[in-house]
This record gives C-alpha cells, structure tokens and sequence, in this order.
C-alpha cells in the first residue's frame, strides 16, 4: 500500500528520500504539469531540482502504447537502472500511465506520485491500479503495483481549469454517494472552493483507502469504486473514439445519472438520489447531455472488465448500499438510454 503526505510533510519526505538511495530521481510529467507543477514541486522539494525530466504529451489520447514506449526509451537513454525511482507528476494520465511503464521496466522500478489534479489526488493515484488504453479501450493494459509514496499538495491545483476541478469533484460525489447518508447530505452544499480543501480531499480519499484496503485486487468490495463507470467508461471511450473528448469526471458524472435509473429499476432506488444528481450536474457540468444512443454507447460497455456472462454492475440500493456484480439486461441499458 502507499505511504501518504499531505502538503506541509515535505521535510519527512525528503529524510525518507535520501533514506532509500535510489541511484536516479527521474520526473515524469505532461507537457502542462511540466510548465505548472514541477516549478512548484521543486521549489517544495528542492533535492528534485536536479532529477532527470520525462515529459509526455498532456491528454488521455496519449495514454497509449507509443508514449510508454517514448518513456521506455528515455529512460533507458538517461541509464535508468533497477535502483531508480520514476516521480509521476500530473494528473491521473501521468500517473496511470508513469506507474505502468515504471511497473515493467526491467522488471519494475519504484515510482511515487505528486498528483496534481483534484481527480488524481482523490482517486487515481491512490489504489495500485495502473495502466493505459489500448485499441480505443479504456485501461484495457494494466496490471496492480502501488505506488512508493503519494504526496497531496492542493497547491498544485491553483492552476487547474474550473472545468477540471469540476471532473475531479464527480469522484468525490461517487465517493460520498457510496460512503452513506451523512456524507451525501454534507456534500450537496459544498461549493467548488470546498471541495478543493485539504480537508476535503482527505476525507474523500479516505472512502477510497477504506474500501481498497478490504479488497486490493478488485475481487468483490472493491468493485463498489466503479459505481457509475460501466456506463461513465463506455461513454468516455466512446466520446475519445468520436475525436470530442470527454473529461473523466465529466463521462463519470453521466455515468452515474444512467446507472442511477438502472438501480431504480433493479433495486428500487429512491429517484431523490437522481433528482439531486441531476441538479448537481446542471450546477457543475451544465454542458452535459444525458443525450447518447444506446447503439453508440453498447459496444463500448461491452469491454467494461466486470463483465461475466453477462453485463454486471455495480449498482445503488440507497446511498452507502452499493451491490457489486449484479447482472443487467441489454433491454435494462436501452431503457434508460435513446
Ligand atoms: N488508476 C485509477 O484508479 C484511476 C481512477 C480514476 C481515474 N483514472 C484515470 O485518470 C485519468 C484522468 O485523470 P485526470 O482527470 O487527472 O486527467 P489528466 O491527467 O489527463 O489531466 C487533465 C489535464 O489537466 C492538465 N493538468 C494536470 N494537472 C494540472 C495542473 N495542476 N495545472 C494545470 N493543468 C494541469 C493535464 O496536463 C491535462 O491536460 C483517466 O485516464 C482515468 O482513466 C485512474
């Protein structure tokens, strides 16, 4: 599992740093975390300031085979040997895709992540799940490896659009959704200002760290994470393929408002849960449109990992109450879908 610091621990990470004798720190960041963060990151860390750089193109169509091969290739030009450490800066396509080249690079070398966007640091950086796209499917290469150590700094997100703070803020609606009632109640006054506090941050982490630490390998409990993502996925692999994009967050966020019709239909979910949903989404995500085909968005949920003799879900009975693995009809997915 990770070790955590949160921002202000910087000394405590330096001393554990210089403690692991790595013989090479190299920094791994896009194109847009390379001008923003790592300014930031070594003026905090001021040992990073010399490290080797790797900088990739910024944008989830390059979390692909060829940029792992351009960071294979680099590391092996700069003499990256097994004693060395790759730093991860950036959001969660830095870090998925520097902690899947860093996995197998001659066998696996460390890797630590700084993640840099609201979404990274309350969900992808945090789990051991690495990997990339391949084929225009979402993370269909990966494998688990945790990383060394994850260090949250909010500071990184003052450069941050308004519209990725909004994606990283969807996770944190699934987190509260699948925490309980109390946290669902706290979270629909938040403004986007608390969302991006320390405090925030921590406690959505913590509904992450509580249900990977019962279930590392995604056998069961952990499969309550992908609430919202057999569709969310579907519909952000599709939207890639149609060359428009969707952020994480944004494909998540309708994600969940299909799967939510989905859980009233199987489980009797109250449609209080959707109505809030939706009005959180009008609020944060107004350019969404509940608007996809059902035909367009199939083949894609098709792929979804979960899948086992059938299409499987995981699904909402009531906020805190989700069922992993629950079988769903074709006809179940069109009827919420046009
Ligand atoms: N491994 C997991 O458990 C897990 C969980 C959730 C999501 N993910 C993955 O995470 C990815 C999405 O991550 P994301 O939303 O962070 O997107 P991202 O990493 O693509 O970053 C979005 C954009 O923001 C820029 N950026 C990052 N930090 C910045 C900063 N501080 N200031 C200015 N610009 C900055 C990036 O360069 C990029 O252009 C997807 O690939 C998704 O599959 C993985």
């Amino acid at each position: 599992m990770n070790n955590i610091l949160f921002s202000g621990d910087e000394n405590a990470f330096q001393s554990w740093l210089t403690a692991q004798s790595y013989s090479q720190c190299i920094l791994l960041a896009d194109a847009h975390t390379h001008g923003f963060c790592i300014p930031l990151l070594t003026k905090k860390i001021p040992a990073l300031s010399t490290a080797s750089r790797i900088v990739i193109p910024a944008g989830e169509e390059h979390k692909n085979i060829d940029t792992c091969q351009w960071i294979w290739n680099e590391l092996e030009n700069i003499n990256a040997d097994r004693q060395s450490v790759l730093i991860c800066v950036g959001g969660g396509m830095v870090t998925d895709i520097g902690g899947f080249a860093a996995s197998v690079y001659k066998r696996g070398i460390d890797f630590i992540h700084f993640p840099t966007t609201l979404l990274a640091m309350v969900d992808a950086a945090y789990g051991g799940k690495n990997g990339i796209d391949y084929r225009g499917y979402k993370n269909e290469l990966g494998l688990f490896r945790h990383a060394r150590y994850l260090y949250i700094e909010p500071a990184f997100l003052q450069s941050l659009s308004a519209r990725l703070i909004h994606s990283g803020m969807a996770e944190m609606i699934k987190h509260a959704l699948l925490s309980g009632e109390d946290y669902w109640q706290e979270i629909q006054s938040y403004t986007a200002h608390d969302f991006c506090l320390l405090s925030s941050i921590q406690r959505s982490l913590g509904v992450k760290i509580n249900i990977v630490q019962q279930d590392e390998f995604d056998m069961q409990i952990r499969q309550r994470l992908n609430w919202g993502h057999s569709i969310g996925h579907a519909i952000e692999s599709y939207s890639l393929n149609q060359n428009t994009p969707l952020l994480h967050g944004e494909a998540i966020m309708l994600g969940m408002l299909y799967e939510c019709c989905i859980s009233e239909t199987i489980f009797g979910l109250s449609s209080s849960i959707f109505q809030t949903l939706l009005e959180l989404q009008q609020k944060f995500f107004p350019q969404l449109l509940m608007n996809y085909h059902f035909s367009d968005i199939l083949p894609y949920v098709d792929q979804d990992k979960k899948n086992n003799q059938g299409y499987r879900m995981s699904l909402l009975k009531a906020p805190g109450e989700c069922v992993v693995q629950t079988l769903v009809s074709v006809q179940q997915i069109q009827d919420v879908m046009i």
